[in-house]
């Protein structure tokens, strides 16, 4: 697991936006895993600009996107669909045909199952983009979410439904289920860049990182993964007990030769 610890939140989506352009350019049918929430709208700011300014081209890449509420339209203005139109994907080429959600409505057992045939059928996930809870989830996976889960309907916790209580106005029905992709299709794409700013994240980013792998702290999954990269602001990191460290291994990774 690589930690880098930032200077800002602004200085980890150059980052990891300099990362999604890089393999872009490698490969313009990229398959990207996206994600919702205040932490990737940098780095979404960073492709629009990229695509506006330079010209990069989105025509070719494939998007799946972590998670969906249930029980919101599509075009409800709460829905991760909205967002990622508004963060996103009004801002640059990627055809409507090319993205994808999971399914929040019909037979949804067999929506995630197709969901997941469509992952498989684009050749896996190139490069994933995630948040973490205060909790430790990843996507929509709350603690005690199997480590082996596939994409599935599930329940939030209190916890989460009272952080993302603040996109809501009093008395505004806030969804309590969602489709989520599972820690098991997560782990299985090829490189995760994680983001996390501020304090309320601490917990959950120490017991990720040097806690030991279980259920309860959803994103100590990624321990498994061979090519996981934390991206964290100084509040973030506050708990890590090998913060030198990090930075040395981010310093050494750098300087070859060194
Ligand atoms: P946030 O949510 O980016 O709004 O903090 C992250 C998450 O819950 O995964």
């Amino acid at each position: 697991m690589r930690v880098i610890e930032c200077a800002s939140a602004a200085e980890a989506a150059d980052l990891v936006a300099a990362e999604i352009l890089a393999a872009l350019a490698r490969k313009p049918d990229l398959v990207l895993g996206l994600a919702t929430g205040s932490t990737p709208v940098g780095v979404y700011e960073r492709l629009v600009r990229a695509h506006r300014e330079q010209g990069v081209s989105f025509a070719r890449v494939r998007t799946f996107n972590l998670d969906e509420y249930i029980g919101l339209p599509a075009d409800h203005p709460r829905s991760f669909r909205s967002f990622m139109h508004t963060h996103l994907f009004s801002g640059i080429d990627l055809p409507p045909e090319n993205v994808h959600f999971p399914p929040v409505d019909g037979d949804l057992a067999a929506g995630c199952a197709a969901f997941e045939a469509a992952i498989a059928a684009a050749g896996g996930i190139d490069v994933q983009l995630l948040g973490i809870g205060s909790n430790g989830h990843i996507g929509f996976n709350e603690p005690t979410s199997s480590l082996a889960s596939r994409t599935r309907p599930t329940t939030l916790t209190d916890k989460t439904l009272a952080d993302n209580a603040r996109h809501y106005v009093p008395g505004e029905v806030q969804p309590h289920r969602a489709t989520t992709m599972g820690i098991g299709t997560i782990l299985e794409a090829r490189r995760i860049l994680l983001q996390s700013f501020g304090s309320r994240k601490a917990r959950a980013v120490h017991a990720a990182v040097e806690g030991p792998v279980s259920s309860f702290w959803p994103a100590s999954a990624l321990q498994l993964h061979p090519d996981v990269t934390f991206h964290v602001d100084a509040d973030s990191a506050a708990l890590l007990t090998m913060r030198d460290y990090y930075r040395r291994a981010y310093v050494d990774e750098r300087t070859p030769g060194r």
